[in-house]
């Protein structure tokens, strides 16, 4: 479970990169986070994973107060970037082996994980080389399994779809559906509204930092307009916002 309390960051004086977000995401759900670029999704996650501090406000990743309690909170996800250009110069082993050690999993266990993950993303033939070499979805795919090595119950992923092939794209969905049906959640932005709509059980978009709505698809449909899209429904309250 994740929540978000009166969450405020202003990166410049006067202006709100993410305005007042209250929004929980329970165990058992998959919650798409949607908005324009720039619309301040990349700031709300990096606040969820402690990279940068909400100008006030509070986060709590299954209990634990990202601020006050970062370290226990850090131990309940698992981050996959906007960008999967991490530690270009170590390998696709050295990299997992680090990250395993950052959790403290044992060697038998971390070997059984990356066999399976590396398998299923069809990776494992390329772990001795360095990640300089790797293909943009062969970054995006060692990272994701980076952030899954320590099997954490959040899974935190800006964009984790991006540069991944169809099959792997299908298989990381697949992997989010088995996790959430274990009561775990998943947190995801992404710019894919089909995506949104046939894999996520609620979404939120976002425009100019502020929640404009959140809901199950067909919640959003029927409050904004029924017959519409979920493309045209977005098209049209974030364009609304933005002429604000
Ligand atoms: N480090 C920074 N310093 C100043 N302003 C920033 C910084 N990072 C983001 N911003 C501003 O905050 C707002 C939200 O940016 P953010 O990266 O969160 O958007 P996003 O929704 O992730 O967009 P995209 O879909 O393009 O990834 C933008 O106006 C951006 O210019
Ligand atoms: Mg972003």
């Amino acid at each position: 479970m994740i929540e978000f309390k009166n969450v405020y960051k202003s990166y410049v004086e006067g202006k709100n990169a993410v305005d007042n977000l209250n929004l929980t995401i329970k165990d058992g759900e998959i919650f798409g986070f949607l908005g324009p670029n720039g619309a301040g999704k990349t700031t709300t996650i990096k606040m969820l994973t402690g990279i940068i501090k909400p100008t006030s406000g509070s986060i709590f990743i299954s209990g634990k107060d990202i601020q006050t309690q970062t370290l226990e909170a850090k131990k309940n996800f698992g981050y996959v970037p906007d960008s999967p250009d991490v530690f270009l110069r170590l390998t696709g082993n050295e990299y997992l082996n680090f990250m395993a050690d950052a959790y403290e999993i044992d060697k038998k266990e971390r070997k059984s994980r990356i066999n399976e993950l590396s398998n299923k993303f069809e990776i494992f033939d390329n772990l001795s080389e360095k990640i300089s070499s790797y293909s943009h979805g062969m970054r995006q795919k060692i990272v994701i399994i980076g952030a899954l090595i320590n099997e954490p119950n959040n899974w935190i992923m800006d964009e984790p779809m991006t540069g991944l092939d169809p099959k792997s794209s299908h298989i990381l969905k697949e992997m989010m559906r088995d996790h959430v049906k274990k009561g775990n959640s998943v947190f995801f932005s992404t710019h894919v509204l089909e995506v949104a709509e046939k894999l996520c059980d609620r979404v939120g978009i976002i425009s100019n930092g502020k929640l404009l709505a959140q809901g199950t698809v067909q919640e959003i449909k029927e409050k904004f307009s029924k017959d519409e899209s979920l493309e045209n429904i977005f098209l049209e309250i974030t364009e609304n916002e933005q002429n604000n």
